[in-house]
């Protein structure tokens, strides 16, 4: 087993002047996450920050396999849903902490054109019977290999993730490079950056699909946690999830967060929308449209005093409540994850834009690039 601590690399790294590694604990471990089935072997690169808040990532699906957070009292608790071992990604996931594209999120019929071209994607979803493609289709981002290389700049742990999608593959046209980067700073600040390019025009919408408990893994469900969304309105859906094309205001309905409210006051509100999701699963249009990082969320929970605040460059964040989790996927301690026990912010462009004129473009175009970013900072009061 390869087991490689940043430190001894970095007097061959350009990146990381020797001055700058100071005497405190951040640091990157590199290990062995088992073997994939044609024999590549996957790793999972250990992230410790100078105040001992841990990442555990490995560069199957660029997945955040673990994330330890201390609550008020400091105690630290793994806070993502996930597994302990790479056979059990493989086998089944709901796309825990996962990168998600080349599309994130629904198309409705998996069809879309751009140019003048008509793309045909897999259709592997149907909600209310009604099939779309989700999530990049039948082998996502979430599902491949990414070369990857730790990295400790100023004092920072980090992780460059790379991947190279082909012409075609899953549908979508064009080859796609992509650059995730993430960063576990030292103000508690789990940040990504994504940058993307390409030789022929398609679309592109990247999130990370994390499910949290603030809690921690495994301790029941989300619905005490406090929510606030800095967004006045939503892009209402059909049966099959898709986006009618119009936006509704939020105020007066189950769907305003603008002020604090615990997720499970409303979740069972009598309403199309939220029966068409089985709860919350819906894409809020942020009030933020500068494509500038701002604040997009903040989560409290009450018990363990974690905060989690979203910031985000992205027009839009699906907040989605676990309303699929059934108990079916047992976690990383060994118990069930049972309905509405994890709760995914998503920051994205909106569902289905490909084929909505109305939203703003998800099309990169060769020559141009996608670049956005993303942090979930956590701290407890
Ligand atoms: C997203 C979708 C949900 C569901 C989950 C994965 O968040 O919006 O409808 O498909 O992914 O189970």
């Amino acid at each position: 087993m390869k087991n490689t601590t940043l430190r001894s690399l970095i007097a061959v790294s350009s990146l990381v002047p020797a001055t700058t590694v100071a005497a405190d604990t951040a640091s990157v471990t590199q290990t062995s996450f088992g073997r994939l089935r044609d024999g590549r072997e996957a790793s999972l690169y250990s992230l410790v920050n100078a105040n001992g808040m841990k990442a555990d990532v490995t560069n199957y699906g660029a997945i955040i396999v673990r994330l330890f957070t201390p609550d008020r009292a400091g105690r630290m608790d793994d806070v993502v849903l996930g597994y302990n071992t790479l056979e059990e990604y493989v086998a089944a996931t709901p796309y825990f902490g996962a990168i998600v594209g080349r599309y994130g999120n629904r198309i409705a019929k998996g069809k879309f054109t751009v140019d003048g071209q008509t793309y045909s994607l897999a259709t592997n979803n149907d909600p209310g019977g009604l099939l779309c493609h989700l999530h990049g289709g039948r082998v996502g981002f979430d599902k491949v290999l990414w070369s990857a290389e730790p990295l400790l700049v100023d004092n920072t742990p980090g992780l460059k993730l790379r991947y190279s999608s082909k012409d075609g593959e899953e549908g979508y046209p064009g080859n796609l490079d992509i650059t995730v980067h993430y960063w576990l700073g030292n103000d508690n600040a789990f940040k990504i950056e994504y940058l993307a390019t390409t030789d022929k025009a398609t679309p592109v919408n990247l999130t990370q699909h994390s499910y949290f408990n603030l809690k921690g893994e495994g301790r029941g469900d989300i619905l005490g946690h406090v929510l606030t969304l800095k967004a006045s309105r939503t892009t209402p859906v059909d049966a099959g999830l898709i986006p009618t094309g119009k936006f509704a205001p939020v105020a007066g309905t189950p769907f305003d967060f603008t002020t604090p409210h615990s997720i499970g006051e409303r979740v069972n509100a009598k309403d199309d929308q939220m029966k068409f999701g089985g709860g919350y699963d819906h894409n809020w249009v942020l009030d933020n449209q500068t494509g500038q990082l701002a604040l997009a969320a903040s989560v409290f929970e009450p018990s363990s005093g974690r905060t989690m605040e979203v910031w985000t460059q992205e027009p839009g964040i699906q907040f989605y409540c676990g309303n699929f989790l059934d108990g079916s996927n047992v976690g990383k301690s060994g118990r069930p994850y049972h309905h509405r026990t994890g709760l995914c912010l998503e920051t994205q462009h909106y569902p289905d834009s490909p084929n909505q004129p109305n939203f703003p473009s998800t099309v990169l175009r060769p020559g141009a690039k996608y670049q956005t970013s993303t942090i979930y900072k956590f701290s407890a009061k």
